[in-house]
């Protein structure tokens, strides 16, 4: 299969597409496995509003992310406890770093951190 950033290469040239039909590669993306049983459709977080250039496909905004998960301060409140520093309240970002610096759909995620960090974290 064609790699789907080739794809969107292609779509991005084509420029008619927009975001109302899904690139045609993409229809084989997995969502995460704590998603796909409470995520049915792919349009929950690939919206015109969040989109890129009219590209819907592309990295989704935090606030699709935090319209179900609530604020980052919230979520800072569910890790403070961890024996390692708050992935979501950090000294050098605070509560600015986007979720996608570390959490993925597709692909697997990464603590941004441990660029430099070796943190023992279990990124979901
Ligand atoms: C339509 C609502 C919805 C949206 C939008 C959504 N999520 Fe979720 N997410 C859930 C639900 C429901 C779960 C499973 C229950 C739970 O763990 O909260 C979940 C689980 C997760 C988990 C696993 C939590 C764990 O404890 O293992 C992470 C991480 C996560 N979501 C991150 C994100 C990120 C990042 C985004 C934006 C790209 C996002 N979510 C968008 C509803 C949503
Ligand atoms: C710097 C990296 C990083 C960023 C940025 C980040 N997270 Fe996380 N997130 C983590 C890590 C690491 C954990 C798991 C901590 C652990 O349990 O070890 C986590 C846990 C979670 C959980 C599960 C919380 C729980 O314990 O119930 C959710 C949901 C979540 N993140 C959503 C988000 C959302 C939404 C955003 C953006 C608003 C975000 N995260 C930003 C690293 C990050
Ligand atoms: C919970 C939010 C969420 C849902 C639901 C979701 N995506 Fe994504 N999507 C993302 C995020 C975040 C990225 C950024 C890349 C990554 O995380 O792997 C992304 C990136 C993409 C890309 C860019 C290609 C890439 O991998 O870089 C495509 C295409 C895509 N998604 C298609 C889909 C399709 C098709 C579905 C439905 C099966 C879907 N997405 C469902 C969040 C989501
Ligand atoms: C680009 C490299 C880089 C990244 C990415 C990074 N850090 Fe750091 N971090 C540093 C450096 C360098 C220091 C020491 C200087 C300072 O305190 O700013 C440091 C210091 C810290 C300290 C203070 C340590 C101490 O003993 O006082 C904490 C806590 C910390 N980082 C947490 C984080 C977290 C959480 C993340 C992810 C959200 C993160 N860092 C991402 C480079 C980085």
């Amino acid at each position: 299969m064609m790699n789907p950033k080739h794809l969107f290469a292609l779509f991005g040239l084509c420029g008619v597409l927009a975001a109302a039909a899904l690139p045609a590669g993409a229809a084989g993306l997995q969502m995460s496995k704590h998603h796909a049983a409470v995520i049915k459709d792919c349009a929950v977080c690939h919206t015109q509003d969040n989109a890129v250039a009219g590209n819907a496909f592309v990295v989704p905004d935090d606030k699709v992310c935090m319209s179900c998960h609530g604020s980052y301060e919230a979520l800072a409140k569910k890790t403070e406890n961890l024996s390692e520093p708050n992935p979501h309240r950090s000294h050098h970002y605070g509560t600015g770093l986007s979720c996608t610096a570390c959490h993925a759909e597709h692909s697997q995620p990464r603590a941004y951190c441990n660029e430099c960090h070796e943190f023992k974290y279990t990124m979901p």
